[in-house]
């Protein structure tokens, strides 16, 4: 009996010191982090104060970062720094003694600084370097109005330490000040709170006052206007672009109003989307108030919106509740693909989502397919020690994840799983979880108190997808595939059957191509439907694939596929081509083409295609 007593007030205790810390802001144990030098459990910086200026002759940001630190009696603290030169480093406004230690190819080098016990400021001045692998530096023939420079950054997932000296972990939060200095004529925005014009002296203030990772502070730098959607949505792109973006996301505010419905407030104030050059490499990137985007996204008649719904999704899972590692990526990218979906739904319908999440369906079967000889990898629990953190980032973490929780949606109901979910990111808003703490949470908050069981383990910590997965139904898709085989079947083309198609049953359409499909069939397809001139990014690039596979070389397809690599950087659509030169033992067209590209693109584009191809090593 004593012992129970005991028991219960130990574990009252220990749960009270828990809440207690959480709500000062003072976060408990940070787990272990392959990806970071830093060691948060002694000294960790809790507010950034960026002064830097951005030099487009030299190519590079130079400044300081000036950091207030939780220092928990420690005699050093230890940033990531990766190509970065390191020029004084003060303690408290005195010059501290500091070391950079070995150089790892992932991970760059620990910057370890002398701290007294009491110390609460460091400030480090420094410089990149042109090795920088965060930074892309682009002239103005890169840019879509071809008269002024550009940069831009993209931290995620370990490449913020190469601008900016930092404790690199997703598990380390930090509010952020910072100023920054660019040319007079230019536009300078953050992931924090953005000026809406240009300033006269080329000087901008920034503020970010919710805590947030590392890999999430962005800045852009270019001849940038906006352009408002609502009171809390807008656009910023180059002049030529800004309209067109501006009716291209005009449902943004409805998206931010069907995402509050299902999973609570937005935290951020304002969710604006910035429309980048060609080479970002990423389709979206989630940076907090500020969603970064590919240009491809604009098709000109909102069809490829779905990004816009899924970095907004983000807000939620990934920016307000983080991925506590780069193993636990599936907790930011699955949660986010099933709640973009779930918007796309709100505002468009299920016919609309059960096509997105069934173009993802097939992804996920080529991902798993490409995985066969490395099933760990098709894990959503991963273990990426000693690998590079892109080495997770595929459909796996997306189209896996999104499998499980809408497995799981049908299984207890979608009135229990949205109540569950909302109360998810309510309880660890602005805190990191990791996989084991989120089936620990799903099993006591959902599973258990309702009774159900299900194969979370298998889900979570085998390779695979578990038999009892959702299956998903589309009649629009149905109905495409019945049309491709009349098409082959009758060896002609009823273009009335497809008059009402959207982008997604094109897509589907072209994906599903029989192995056996002849070059009359694919130019009979070209000459209907106009598909080698298509000004969609999504169908473009998988017919391009096709039209590799195949080997068809009808209406100038090959020039057509050059363009594109050269001119986009998108990271997705150009491996996706690259691959299918090399599957179809194409490699020397493929290197032909990227040495021409390669000079456009963006280091985390550029890394993937040198290791796919073996280039340069
Ligand atoms: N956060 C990712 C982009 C990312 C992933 C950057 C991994 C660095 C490492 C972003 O939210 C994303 O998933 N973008 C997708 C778009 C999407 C609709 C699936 C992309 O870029 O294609
Ligand atoms: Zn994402």
């Amino acid at each position: 009996m004593k012992k129970q007593v005991l028991l219960f007030a130990l574990t009252a205790l220990i749960l009270s010191c828990e809440t207690d810390k959480k709500e000062d802001n003072k976060t408990v144990n940070y787990v272990k982090e392959s990806h970071s030098y830093a060691q948060p459990n002694t000294s960790v910086i809790k507010h950034l104060d960026l002064n830097i200026d951005v030099d487009f002759d030299t190519k590079t940001i130079n400044g300081t970062a000036t950091y207030t630190i939780e220092n928990n009696n420690a005699s050093e603290i230890i940033l990531d720094s990766k190509f970065l030169d390191i020029v004084r480093v003060e303690a408290d406004g005195k010059d501290t003694p500091f070391t950079l230690g070995d150089f790892d190819e992932q991970l760059g080098q620990p910057l370890s600084i002398v701290i007294k016990n009491d110390t609460k400021h460091i400030s480090v001045h420094y410089k990149t370097t042109n090795k920088t692998e965060a930074l892309q530096w682009l002239n103005p023939q890169q840019t879509t109005d071809k008269t002024n420079p550009f940069l831009f950054t993209q931290g995620q997932a370990i490449l913020t330490r190469t601008w900016i000296p930092i404790q690199d972990s997703p598990q380390i939060r930090i509010t952020y000040d910072a100023t920054v200095h660019v040319p007079k004529h230019l536009m300078a925005v953050m992931s924090a709170e953005n000026p809406k014009q240009k300033t006269a002296d080329g000087s901008y203030s920034f503020k970010m006052k919710q805590p947030i990772s590392p890999y999430l502070i962005a800045l852009a730098v270019g001849d940038l206007e906006y352009k408002a959607v609502s009171h809390r949505t807008g656009v910023y792109a180059e002049k030529s672009l800004v309209d067109k973006a501006q009716s291209e996301f005009s449902d943004m505010e409805k998206m931010v109003v069907a995402a509050e419905n299902l999973y609570g407030d937005y935290d951020w104030d304002q969710f604006d989307v910035i429309v980048l050059p060609p080479s970002f490499p990423f389709g979206g990137m989630e940076n907090p108030r500020l969603t970064f985007a590919t240009p491809t996204v604009i098709a000109g008649d909102k069809s490829l919106t779905s990004l816009i719904a899924h970095e907004l999704a983000h807000s939620w899972s990934g920016n307000l509740v983080t991925n506590a590692t780069w193993n636990d990526f599936w907790l930011n990218e699955g949660f986010t693909v099933y709640f973009e979906i779930r918007i796309m739904e709100a505002l468009y319908g299920k016919d609309r989502a059960n096509m997105i999440a069934l173009i993802g369906r097939q992804d996920l079967e080529e991902e798993v397919e490409g995985f066969k000889h490395e099933p760990d990898m098709t894990k959503l629990k991963l273990d990426l020690t000693n690998k590079n953190p892109d080495d997770g980032m595929n459909s796996i973490a997306y189209d896996k994840g999104y499998l499980f929780l809408r497995t799981l949606e049908e299984k207890v109901g979608r009135e229990k799983f949205d109540a569950f979910l909302k109360n998810y990111f309510k309880v660890n808003a602005f805190s990191t979880v990791t996989t084991e703490g989120f089936v620990d949470y799903l099993n006591s908050n959902l599973l258990e108190p309702n009774g159900i069981k299900f194969n979370v383990d298998e889900w979570v910590y085998q390779p695979g997808i578990p038999d009892n997965q959702a299956i998903i139904v589309s009649n629009k898709f149905k109905n495409v595939e019945n049309t491709l085989g009349s098409f082959i079947d009758n060896q002609s083309v009823d273009v009335s059957k497809t008059t009402a198609w959207t982008t997604q049953e094109w897509v589907h359409f072209i994906r599903n191509f029989p192995e056996t499909i002849t070059i009359d069939d694919l130019k009979r397809f070209d000459e209907a439907f106009n598909l080698t001139n298509t000004s969609n990014s999504h169908v473009a690039m998988v017919w391009y694939e096709q039209t590799i596979n195949h080997d068809y070389h009808g209406k100038n397809v090959d020039r057509h596929i050059e363009d594109f690599l050269i001119r986009v950087g998108r990271r997705w659509y150009v491996s996706t081509l690259y691959k299918a030169y090399k599957r179809n033992d194409k490699v020397d067209e493929a290197l032909a083409i990227y040495k021409k590209a390669r000079a456009n693109y963006h280091s985390v584009t550029a890394k993937t295609i040198d290791d796919m191809l073996g280039y340069g090593g």
